[in-house]
């Protein structure tokens, strides 16, 4: 049951003239109570959209959804359901009255995908193939789809164009690329559906409010989090996970997007989607365009947190590439978007979430 509860008169009185067509306009957020789900649904309230979040909250927290309510002071409408049922999507389409979707709800740790393939294909690709089928049901035609750098698989040139051979070196990168196969081969047999494939580099940082963030369940993967976590004392030290790469100092270098720059992108890609006069199928990178290394990561964080952090030089983790960064020039062109965050600013933005929050959401 989709429970909807909307913002008072008076937060809307100084909205500029671009956002009020987004008053009244209902997104539905599949995913919408995670890391960038939760960004994204608070970037969308600001700017006076209805947000209605589908999640079944198996790698997030409610309260992450509260925090956004609080900082936004206006209510989101919550489905708690899986996105393999379809009755549920059809049911929450319709009485969001959505127009649009975003869908964020998938797994996405590369390691266990390794172990668990058949899960990650049932969540991820069942999920996305109900939600496409849910929205012709309802005449719902606009989506925005998270992928991923991953389906770049190892580079063959950087920076990483649009064009750029699209590969998988993992079960979870291969769900991303089923399904942005899928969404191009529906384009083909239907012109009317508008399509938007971002495809995000590696989202770090958080709100700077400090009252939403990543809250990694168990051992980090990635490597902000995990950095942010030595830093409060919850890990003694970070693996480097190889410094014979070649790169300038020989870690790995990645393209670093700041989680609200991110969300940003997003409310960008539904407005190219809502005021496009054709449908489309659209694969649009987000990322800065700069690389940085893991030591480039591990100084400005101790700058932002003001004290050291210690780190181990390890073997090379299985599967891992030397550099992968954007070229950002066609989301700058087509969605009118580019990153403006800093790397320092990403390191003090985690941080402030981290240290007002040493256990995430459990605090
Ligand atoms: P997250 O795990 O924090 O958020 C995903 C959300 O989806 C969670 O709230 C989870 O409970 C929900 N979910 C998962 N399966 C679901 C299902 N079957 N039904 C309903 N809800 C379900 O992840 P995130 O970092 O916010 O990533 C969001 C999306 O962006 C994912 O699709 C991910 O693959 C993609 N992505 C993430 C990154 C990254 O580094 N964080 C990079 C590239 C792409
Ligand atoms: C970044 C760099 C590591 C942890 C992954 C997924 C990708 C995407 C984003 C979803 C690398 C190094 C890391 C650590 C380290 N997710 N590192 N010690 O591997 O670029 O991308 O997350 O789509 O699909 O593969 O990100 O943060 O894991 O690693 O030295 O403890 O940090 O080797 O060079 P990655 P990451």
């Amino acid at each position: 049951m989709v429970k909807h509860a909307r913002g008072t008169g008076t937060q809307f009185s100084n909205l500029k003239a671009s956002i009020v067509d987004s008053l009244n306009t209902s997104i539905l957020v599949t995913g919408g109570a995670g890391y960038i789900g939760s960004h994204t649904c608070l970037e969308l309230l600001r700017a006076g959209f209805r947000v209605t979040v589908f999640d079944n909250f198996s790698n997030s927290d409610s309260e992450a959804l509260r925090r956004v309510e609080r900082i936004a002071g206006k209510k989101l409408g919550v489905v708690n359901a899986d996105v393999r049922d379809r009755a549920a999507l059809v049911e929450a389409l319709r009485a969001s009255e959505a127009t649009a979707v975003i869908h964020f709800a998938g797994l996405k740790a590369v390691g266990e995908s390794v172990h668990q393939p058949l899960r990650y294909y049932d969540n991820n690709v069942v999920g996305a193939l109900c939600l496409l089928e849910s929205m012709e049901v309802c005449g719902v035609r606009s989506l925005v789809f998270s992928s991923s750098a991953t389906v770049y698989g190892d580079p063959q040139f950087l920076p990483l164009t649009e064009n750029h051979p699209l590969s998988a070196t993992n079960p979870y990168g291969r769900t991303k690329l089923v399904i942005e196969d899928m969404l191009r081969d529906a384009y083909a047999s239907n012109a009317d559906w508008r399509y938007c494939i971002l495809r995000y580099f590696n989202p770090v940082g958080a709100h700077d409010s400090g009252l939403i963030g990543e809250d990694p369940q168990g051992i980090p993967n990635n490597l902000l989090p995990f950095v942010a976590q030595v830093a409060v004392g919850r890990r003694e030290f970070l693996n480097v996970w190889g410094n014979d790469y070649e790169t300038p100092d020989g870690t790995g270098v990645r393209d670093y997007i700041h989680v609200v720059d991110l969300a940003r992108g997003h409310l960008r890609a539904l407005d190219m989607l809502q005021q496009g006069t054709s449908g489309q199928c659209t694969a649009v990178n987000l990322g800065t365009g700069r690389g940085y290394s893991v030591l480039d990561m591990v100084r400005a964080f101790e700058v932002a947190c003001g004290q050291r952090v210690p780190y181990r030089i390890e073997p090379r983790r299985a599967g891992d590439i030397a550099a992968c960064y954007s070229d950002p020039a066609l989301a700058r062109s087509l969605l009118n978007w580019s990153a403006t965050r800093t790397l320092q600013t990403m390191c003090e933005d985690a941080w402030r979430w981290q240290k007002s929050n040493p256990a995430g959401y459990a605090t």
